[in-house]
């Protein structure tokens, strides 16, 4: 499996920061702000990246609790559908083989994914008139 490379520092927080985005409704200044001090400082929070062919393929983030929340998942454009998706949760689920529950929080568009990796989903309380949003919740049962 290829391997995931943590994001620790202010360089590679700005050169995956373009794929991140894609994970995010909103993500204007004050957001790359936030997230880049929460991923680099907070230990809770971890960003991994995937490369293949020297490219970035792929971010995930974490909040390390108990249950772990996915707090962003994104595949560059181009590589969607080819199964990085798949490798960044199972590779996060590796290197953090001692948590077995996890969920995410998405939308319509995402929530597909999810399902097909096997969580399951249950749709959250409308905030905003006709925007769904799903949690998605796995468990380790092995
Ligand atoms: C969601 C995302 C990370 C999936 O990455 P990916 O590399 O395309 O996923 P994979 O190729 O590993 O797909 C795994 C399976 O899920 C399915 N799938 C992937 N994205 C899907 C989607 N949006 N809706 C429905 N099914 C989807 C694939 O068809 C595949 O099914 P298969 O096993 O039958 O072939 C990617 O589409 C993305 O970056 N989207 C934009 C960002 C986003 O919405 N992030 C989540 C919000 S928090």
């Amino acid at each position: 499996m290829l391997p995931l490379q943590q994001v620790e520092t202010k360089d590679d927080f700005e050169m995956v920061w373009p794929l991140l985005v894609h994970a995010m409704g909103a993500a204007d200044g004050a957001h790359k702000v936030r997230w880049r001090e929460s991923y680099l400082k907070h230990p809770a929070y971890q960003l991994w990246v995937l490369k293949d062919g020297g490219r970035a393929r792929g971010v995930i983030g974490v909040r390390l609790a108990d249950p772990a929340e996915i707090t962003h998942i994104a595949v560059a454009p181009d590589d969607r559908s080819r199964g990085y998706g798949t490798l960044l949760f199972k590779g996060v689920r590796e290197l953090k083989s001692g948590l077995a529950r996890w969920y995410a929080e998405t939308d319509d568009e995402a929530v597909g994914f999810y399902r097909r990796l096997g969580f399951t989903v249950e749709m959250l309380p409308p905030q905003y008139p006709g925007v769904n949003r799903y949690r998605c919740e796995w468990m380790d049962l092995s």
